[in-house]
């Protein structure tokens, strides 16, 4: 494999690649991963390569370690994002766990002819400018103390019948920062004693802020075949843009 890079600074030691998750921008590419031969060979060299930043999490009901993204018609549940090829707005992955893992990566095996690019942000890039206004500061307190539902999306349930729900602050010092609006409008839906007029409002002006400034602001990574992003969950969002080719194929894994 040949030295990372990350927003165009060579990386060529792993610690490097720590070094800017942890306490640079939250987020990284490593290019040249190699991904010809079989699949279940490929993510095996991928699981290794994820494992040297914690123990790789199993998703849900299926167990599996390294998941599949792209597009499914195959399936009779409400489809997550990683499971179609529409837009997947800002957010951070299995915001919905107790402790949603750490880091997240992304192998891309086929990217999309068109579309599909990434978009990565750093939390505290996103804080910093919502914070500039009264409105955002308002919303940051209340991100901060209020406790809000995050309900398990139908893929990833064990038990259908009682859908989990964690109850967390968005912005977490203990557990990390956490955003998905979708799981949360959810989670509003099962618990409507937690949807008070404050918890509504700041997370509807925060969502808008996200949307508007990803308009303004959105730097897109059309990431190539063995291309790897990583991102530390607790400290970048990502998004990706809408795509309609159906052989687009990634592997992803997260890590405790
Ligand atoms: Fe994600």
């Amino acid at each position: 494999m040949s030295a990372a890079a990350a927003h165009g600074v060579a990386l060529a030691q792993p610690s490097d690649l720590r070094e800017e998750l942890d306490r640079g921008t939250g987020w990284a590419v490593v290019k040249g991963f190699t991904v010809s031969g079989p699949l279940e060979e490929v993510s095996r060299r991928f699981e290794h390569f994820s494992h040297q930043f914690g123990p790789v999490s199993r998703h849900g009901q299926s167990g599996t370690t390294i998941w599949k993204i792209t597009p499914r018609q195959d399936i009779e549940h409400l489809p997550t994002f990683s499971e179609t090829a529409s837009e997947a707005p800002l957010h951070t992955d299995n915001s919905w766990a107790p402790h949603p893992e750490k880091y997240m990566a992304l192998l891309v095996v086929r990217p999309a002819d068109k579309g599909g690019d990434s978009i990565v942000f750093s939390v505290d890039e996103a804080l910093e400018t919502f914070g500039r206004s009264l409105v955002g500061r308002r919303a940051i307190c209340l991100m901060r103390q209020l406790n809000y539902p995050f309900a398990t999306p139908d893929v990833f349930e064990t038990n259908m019948s009682k859908r989990a729900v964690t109850i967390a602050p968005i912005i977490d010092p203990s557990r990390g920062f956490r955003f998905r609006y979708d799981v949360i409008q959810a989670g509003f839906e099962l618990l409507p004693r937690l949807a008070t007029a404050e918890a509504l409002w700041a997370v509807e002006v925060f969502n808008h802020f996200l949307n508007s400034w990803v308009e303004r602001k959105a730097n897109k990574i059309h990431l190539e075949t063995g291309d790897i992003l990583i991102s530390n969950n607790h400290r970048a969002l990502h998004a990706r843009t809408p795509f309609t080719d159906c052989s687009r194929l990634l592997l992803r894994a997260r890590m405790a």
